[in-house]
């Protein structure tokens, strides 16, 4: 298994451009199902869960082009309403087909998506929403969801994520009207709504906790560029100020990282806003530590807990964690503490890391996407060499991690 081999403790300095958000590309993938049209992504990351969802677009019939950051897309028949089993559970995001499909066919029949193993993950509110349009359910060893014909209803997401998204993706070709109470917040459901609408779709009240969706018969093919990665931003921006390097963070939609310099002007980072660039600036004092608290965009995201919390080794005073959202995120702290740090964890949603502490180099082991982040982050604050294991984690979110973060001066290789 490949593994990261990192010699830490030195500065960084230079430019990183923002890749397109892994959680915003997976949903607009399958809301290309919705019609027999060609569409087309630019800004696409080149990640291993888009690898994947293209893969199942293609098993399903969609032809699907590659060019320079771009796809086209075109599903003018679907030849099945069963993506393969082992691609689904290769990921969170494929519960998203389930309304794409529905939608599109009238019926679905998918795996149970695997992805991070961060909590219990549980999609109650999306079957509960399904039915509500008239789907009928059944949940066995795959989950099989079909109607006759969808009919608009009044729904309640409780602001879940792909939860709303998997709803929308059903409503949009529905008869009649949905609305979509507590509809979740994040830039990426809005961008799906907005990637929609470009298709013809109806859908009103983007980006804001109610949508009203007037379905139509038809949707047609359309083009949208990815929005930018508001994690990869949030963690380059932790990886320079843990690193206390100067870096230029290139491609950054600030208006997505608001909890972010919230909690970087409480905790003693110098930044500016430079056009779409954020630049981190050198430190004069030391850093201060802080109550991270996630929340519910627009506050501070769930996966930004762990690179906040290795940051977190790096500031003066006890920093509090508490995150309500999963009850697995904060096992990254076990391998931090290999390395030094000084964290306790006190349930499965809460911890305290008391700093700053000098980090070492150790083996240590990435448990799903951000954490193997943060523990590369780590890596390149500790002293001396580490070794991550589990890496194919942080493929599946970060594009050529160790390509890039060698530009800044990062000593990282692929170990094979
Ligand atoms: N929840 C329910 N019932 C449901 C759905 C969710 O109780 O039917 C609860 C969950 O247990 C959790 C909360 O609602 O406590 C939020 O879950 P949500 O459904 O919003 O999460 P998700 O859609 O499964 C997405 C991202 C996650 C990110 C969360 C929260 C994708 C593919 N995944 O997950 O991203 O942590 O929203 O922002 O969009 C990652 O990229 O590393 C990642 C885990």
């Amino acid at each position: 298994m490949a593994k990261f081999v990192i010699t830490g403790g030195k500065k960084l300095s230079g430019k990183i451009a923002v890749s397109g958000a892994k959680n915003a590309i997976l949903p607009i993938l399958a809301a290309t199902l919705l019609t027999g049209e060609k569409c087309r992504i630019t800004n696409v990351p080149d990640i291993l869960d888009v690898k994947n969802f293209v893969k199942i677009l293609i098993a399903l019939g969609a032809k699907v082009e590659t060019a320079d950051r771009a796809l086209s897309i075109q599903s003018r028949q679907l030849k099945t309403h069963r993506p393969p089993d082992n691609l689904v559970s290769s990921m969170r995001a494929s519960i998203v087909l389930l309304g794409a499909l529905l939608g599109r066919l009238g019926r679905a029949e998918i795996a149970y998506p695997g992805g991070d193993l961060i909590g219990k993950r549980p999609i109650d509110l999306h079957l509960q929403g399904f039915r509500k349009l008239g789907a009928t359910v059944r949940e066995e060893t795959t989950i099989s969801v079909s109607a006759q014909k969808l009919a608009g209803a009044e729904l309640f997401a409780e602001s879940s994520v792909t939860g709303t998204e998997n709803l929308v993706l059903a409503a949009v070709l529905s008869a009649g009207r949905t609305v979509i109470k507590l509809a979740a917040l994040e830039p990426h459901v809005a961008a799906l709504c907005d990637f929609l609408n470009s298709m013809g779709a109806k859908i009103s009240g983007v980006g804001e906790n109610i949508l009203t969706i007037e379905g139509v018969k038809k949707l047609h093919g359309a083009e949208t560029a990815v929005i930018p990665d508001m994690i990869e931003a949030g963690s380059f921006a932790l990886l320079a100020a843990a690193t206390r390097s100067e870096m230029e963070i290139v491609g950054v939609a600030h208006g997505h990282l608001d909890a972010v310099y919230h909690k970087f002007d409480e905790m003693g980072v110098k930044f500016e806003k430079r056009g779409n660039s954020l630049l981190i600036l050198t430190p004069k004092n030391e850093y201060q530590s802080a109550i991270l608290r996630t929340g519910l965009y627009p506050n501070l995201a769930t996966d930004l807990q762990p690179p906040f919390g290795v940051f977190a080794t790096q500031c003066r005073g006890i920093t509090r964690i508490h995150d309500w959202i999963w009850e697995g995120r904060l096992g990254y702290l076990s391998e931090l503490k290999k390395m030094g740090a000084d964290a306790r964890i006190i349930d499965t949603h809460q911890a305290e890391i008391k700093g700053p502490t000098k980090l070492a180099g150790n083996t240590i082991r990435s448990l799903d996407i951000r954490s193997g982040m943060t523990l590369v982050i780590a890596a390149i604050v500790a002293a001396g060499v580490s070794e991550i294991e589990g890496i194919q984690h942080i493929d599946r979110g970060y594009e050529q991690i160790d390509v890039r973060l060698r530009e800044l001066g990062a000593d990282i290789k692929r170990v094979n």
